[in-house]
């Protein structure tokens, strides 16, 4: 961890993120206009490198409205056929960098009618359906402990101030659970009609960096663009392009709010 550490601070010249932004397919192109230092995962001590079309590597160091930001393009996947502790390794890194707040954005199907494509949903709480905790192994105890409470991931005080300014810039957002499932094959319907019961939408990530953020103390944020109907609410066959096309049409929304909730926090 501290060759990672070393190395970003030589390349950053000390720079210490405030927010760490992950962006999730919807957002790839939310750094195109801004100026900063971009690190590439596969120079990255320690680092994976992500293999999902659409997804570019890097990580990317610069300020919006005045704060400092650390910004994730692309982010692993489990199902891509890394450990746990590979995919939350960056939020570990961005804690010893002294990063107090994670963004987590992502894709993710819906499980319930009245959330629409192209609908965003502000993550109040999650449910991990992958039977793998990022957590399992020796615990760290200078990290954090080993059975934290688990009641407030996605922090209320920071779901307060994004319907807030969700409201301002008059930008729809609902409200729901995150079901994640292991991937890479999209649910079945039987799958989905379960999942109905407990959650309203369902996605391939986001949950493992969450459980981690909580165990740093990091207060976390969590926001899906809905891309389609999980399988079997509408008889249309999914398809990654489905998925990848819808986050480019919500993008601006998308960018707008996140942008607004740097402002905000
Ligand atoms: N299921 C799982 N993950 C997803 C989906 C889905 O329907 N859409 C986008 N990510």
């Amino acid at each position: 961890m501290q060759s990672t550490i070393d190395y970003i601070n030589e390349k950053t010249g000390n720079f210490a993120p405030d927010i760490a932004l992950v962006l999730g397919s919807g957002l790839g192109e939310f750094t195109k206009n801004l100026d900063g230092i971009s690190l590439s995962y596969s120079d990255i001590p320690g680092f994976k490198t992500s293999t999902v079309k659409g997804h570019k590597g890097a990580l990317f160091f610069t300020k919006i409205h005045n704060k400092n930001l650390v910004i994730m393009q692309g982010r692993l996947h489990f199902y891509e056929g890394y450990e746990l502790s590979d995919i939350t390794f960056p939020i570990k890194i961005f804690k010893k960098l002294n990063t107090k707040t994670l963004i987590l954005t992502n894709a993710a199907g819906s499980l319930k009618k009245d959330l629409k494509p192209s609908d965003l949903m502000l993550i109040s709480d999650h449910i991990n359906f992958t039977a793998r905790n990022p957590l399992i192994g020796k615990n760290d105890d200078t990290l954090g402990e080993r059975f934290p409470d688990m009641s407030d991931i996605y922090t209320k005080t920071l779901r307060d101030i994004v319907k807030q300014t969700a409201h301002e810039e008059q930008i729809d957002i609902k409200e729901g659970v995150y079901l994640m499932a292991t991937g890479p094959s999209y649910e079945t319907p039987a799958e989905v009609k379960m999942f109905s019961n407990f959650a309203d939408a369902v996605g391939m990530s986001t949950v493992p960096e969450a459980i981690v953020s909580n165990y740093l103390n990091m207060k976390t944020i969590g926001i899906s663009l809905i891309t389609n109907y999980a399988s079997g609410i509408s008889d249309v066959k999914l398809s990654h392009n489905e998925v990848v096309e819808m986050g480019k049409t919500a993008s601006n929304k998308f960018a707008k709010l996140i942008n607004a909730i740097i402002k905000n926090i």
